[in-house]
């Protein structure tokens, strides 16, 4: 049957509010409650005596891949490399022999990441993807498959398939981690604990009163030439895929940039008209990025603060405008933050009047090179 928008004016923004069910759709495969412990399936190798994962993808899938990347070496202590597919066919780098190969993947049919794929079998690796579509080409060629059974998505620009890629993938370093013996069973059954969480917490964002927030914000972003974003950690993919999403679909240049790196070039940027977007969690990065946020502030930029209540307030001095999200395990932060700035794109993009599931020049699925 065909899918239907239902009240949503837009497929994305349909999508958007599928956020809350996709999540706890892969946590109930993924976790068991009772144990709060992970539950994988057999898998064709040995996540102990892995020597190196090598992640590739496209497009916000490879924004995913930056964010397990953190997780898979912070968590399982897992030496992980992460390049677009379209520069690593070609870079064609050597990997270690029984090394993981990760695709991500919407739909599993991208023609770079195939070829990534196709590449990392040559090389020896084993092959896992991470994939929407269970009938894909990639799913059918991998040696493994998480599928993130998000359901059909009709945008253009990917949300809930993103994170629930973020989902599958923190669930995947757990179980590394548990496999590699540097994640402890009560750590394993609190952050658990803290990815449960998230569902709820996903709805509190798509609420009237933070989306309203949201509302308010994107009145500012839609006046604006040039938007930075800034994040730090596994926060910085999510500055990416914050600024990918406002370039897509409301045609404002947005950047995303490692918080630390501004001092290097975008701080010449700075000015009154060009607001700087902060993905500043609480956590053990947060005064670093608050640093980086006050030289903007302090060369005119409009702060813009995604934070939770603690961190508003401690950054309440600088900020232009401010998004309170729920409080969280630093560990979920990028995935509540994600559907923050998927949203804020959105809200931009109703005020431009711009095709919101159809914008111009963009594919779904890039099947050709
Ligand atoms: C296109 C879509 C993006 C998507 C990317 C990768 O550019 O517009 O939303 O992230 O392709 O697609 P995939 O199906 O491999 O996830």
């Amino acid at each position: 049957a065909a899918i239907g928008r239902g009240n949503y004016r837009h497929f994305m923004e349909k999508e958007l509010h599928e956020h809350p069910v996709v999540i706890g759709d892969v946590l109930s495969r993924m976790i068991d409650p009772a144990s709060r412990s992970v539950m994988l399936w057999d898998l064709p190798f040995d996540l102990a005596t892995l020597p190196r994962a090598t992640i590739s993808a496209c497009g916000s899938a490879f924004y995913a891949g930056l964010v397990g990347r953190v997780w898979l070496e912070t968590i399982a202590r897992l030496p992980t490399d992460a390049d677009v597919a379209s520069e690593f066919r070609y870079r064609a780098p050597p990997l270690p022999s029984e090394g993981l190969g990760l695709l991500v993947s919407q739909s599993g049919e991208t023609a770079d990441t195939l070829a990534a794929l196709r590449y990392m079998q040559d090389e020896g690796q084993h092959v896992l993807s991470v994939v929407n579509v269970p009938e894909s080409s990639m799913a059918r060629e991998s040696d493994a498959v998480l599928e993130t059974l998000a359901g059909p998505e009709i945008g253009v620009a990917s949300t809930k398939a993103f994170t629930a890629q973020l989902t599958v993938l923190a669930c995947f370093a757990l179980a590394a981690g548990r496999a590699r013996g540097t994640l402890d069973a009560a750590r394993e059954a609190l952050l658990t604990q803290a990815l449960m969480e998230v569902p709820g917490q996903a709805a509190e964002i798509l609420s009237e009163e933070t989306t309203a927030a949201i509302g308010r914000v994107a009145e500012r972003i839609a006046e604006a030439r040039d938007v930075l974003y800034l994040g730090r950690g596994s926060c910085f993919p999510v500055a990416l895929e914050g600024a990918l999403k406002l370039k897509e679909i409301s045609y404002i240049h947005a950047e995303g940039y490692a918080a630390g790196e501004m001092k290097h070039g975008p701080i010449a940027l700075i000015d009154r008209h060009v607001p700087v977007v902060a993905i500043a969690p609480s956590g053990p990065l947060f005064e670093k990025t608050a640093s980086n946020l006050q030289e903007a502030a302090a060369r005119g930029g409009q702060v813009i603060v995604f934070s939770d209540a603690a961190g508003a307030e401690k950054l309440k001095g600088i900020a232009a405008a401010t998004v309170v999200l729920p409080t969280c395990d630093p560990f979920v932060a990028p995935i509540l933050h994600t559907i923050a700035v998927q949203m804020l794109a959105y809200r931009v993009a109703l005020l431009k009047g711009t095709d919101v599931d159809q914008p111009r020049n963009l594919a779904k699925s890039v099947t050709v090179e």
